[in-house]
């Protein structure tokens, strides 16, 4: 095949063939294409889009340059959870626990921080012990002993994925929704869950800014996930502020512990109950009968149980006196007084990273007792003195001054108070296509 001729049709608004989508999964895998074609396609495909045949011909290709464990050929009743990324965003820790206390059995795999996100397998690794690496023969035995495997992606999934992200990510090809998918669903389909839950994230701290692009990723995720044989669904949810109250690892542990015994944060409680019950319905629940369920294990204790369980079977010791603490702590003051209208999560998920949550070099330590605590959401009414978050210091050396400043500058105090975005808006089914101007 000339490439070339692939790369001018894309170009022209063509489409590709299943071979020509093939060719260029392949370039990506071994080497067999040089980088400025697969770059030239790449920007092809962000400009000219892709249909839904190429599409999925895109994702199955990338899912089978690599490992693909299919663990729905040995446990069909597995679920799988995805998010699309953003701040405070503690719904895995939680999540794994109360499905698998329901007898719904998670797995999920996980990955490091990644700029203003904090990573799930970051946060695991604030529990002493804790050992995400598995090979898929562990990972079915996690499922079987405790009912939930959270584990690393391996360096074997979907490998033309690492080429193709690096490669969007130095010519401005990273928003192309084809390409989005390709990357979030042939790792998805790598791990080979039978049903899929989704969260889709919208707003500022989102990398999908309004509701109808969202929801745009939702419909185009869901749908190659159908076509592949997954059950799936997808819920919208906010992300114009931190989703729950704390951002970094081990404060994120807590904040899942708090949840998990009955309290904790409201919102990041609504949302990961709402994720189980998507879930739920997926395997065949009734929604009313899921809801019941999931107020019955967070109520009466088998959540906590069950991820107590889940931390032992993955090498840990879950006494959350283990978890490690701040060094210091400093209190972050409003600038005025008023009413939050506007909270940067994105920011704030850069200075919990800073601080000690994320590392600015690869090999950079975290510090687990470092992070973030937010007390205020977008509608509550703030005074002078009242402070509107924690900085909380761990063992790594940072300019405090600094950090509390971009941490008071992260929230827009107004005169005037303003309704909080609405925190789950629903499937991509529940949002009308006209949510198009979406300035909600
Ligand atoms: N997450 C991914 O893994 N890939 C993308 O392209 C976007 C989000
Ligand atoms: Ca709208």
């Amino acid at each position: 095949m000339n490439f070339v001729e692939a790369i001018a049709e894309k170009r022209d608004g063509g489409g590709l063939t299943h071979d020509q989508v093939a060719t260029f999964v392949r370039g990506a895998s071994d080497g067999s294409l040089p980088p400025e074609q697969l770059a030239a396609m790449l920007m092809a495909i962000c400009c000219s889009g892709m249909g839904a045949d190429e599409t999925r011909w895109l994702t199955e290709e990338m899912l089978n340059s690599g490992e693909v464990w299919d663990l729905a050929g040995d446990r069909p009743e597995v679920v799988d959870k995805h998010s699309t990324g953003g701040v405070g965003d503690t719904v895995s820790l939680v999540l794994a626990p109360i499905l698998a206390a329901i007898g719904v059995p998670v797995a999920m795999m996980a990955g490091r921080g990644l700029g203003h996100s904090q990573g799930t397998l970051d946060k695991l690794d604030a529990l002493p012990g804790w050992n995400s690496n598995r090979s898929r023969g562990e990972t079915l035995d996690l499922i079987d002993t405790c009912g939930a495997a959270i584990v690393a992606q391996t360096d074997d999934v979907a490998p033309a994925d690492r080429t193709l992200y690096a490669l969007r990510d130095v010519t401005a090809t990273v928003p192309s929704l084809p390409l989005i998918v390709g990357s979030i669903m042939s790792k998805k389909l790598a791990l080979g869950a039978g049903a899929l839950i989704l969260d889709v994230k919208w707003g500022s701290g989102a990398f999908r800014k309004t509701v109808a692009s969202a929801r745009e990723l939702a419909v185009a995720l869901r749908q190659v996930a159908v076509e592949t044989g997954v059950l799936c669904e997808a819920l919208i949810t906010d992300m114009n502020q931190p989703l729950g109250p704390a951002l970094g690892t081990a404060c994120e542990m807590r904040e899942a512990l708090a949840i998990l015994s009955g309290g904790g944060d409201t919102r990041l409680r609504e949302v990961t109950v709402g994720l189980c019950r998507g879930a739920m319905v997926l395997r065949g629940w009734d929604a009313k009968d899921a809801t019941a369920a999931l107020d019955g294990v967070l109520a009466d204790g088998s959540a906590l149980a069950a991820w107590e369980r889940i931390a032992v079977a993955h090498g840990a010791d879950p006494d959350p006196e283990l978890l490690a603490c701040p060094r210091s702590t400093r209190e972050v003051f409003a600038s005025a007084e008023g009413f939050v209208t506007a909270c940067d999560g994105e920011d704030l998920g850069r200075v919990a990273a800073e601080v000690g949550a994320g590392r600015r070099r690869v090999d950079e330590e975290l510090a687990h007792g470092a992070g973030v605590l937010v007390h205020v959401r977008i509608g509550d009414r703030i005074e002078i003195d009242q402070p509107v978050a924690t900085l909380l210091v761990g063992q790594r050396e940072v300019d405090q001054e600094r950090l509390v400043d971009r941490i008071r500058r992260a929230f827009t105090i107004g005169p005037e108070s303003v309704d909080p975005p609405k925190l789950i808006l629903g499937t991509a089914d529940d949002i009308a296509e006209s949510s198009d101007n979406s300035d909600q």
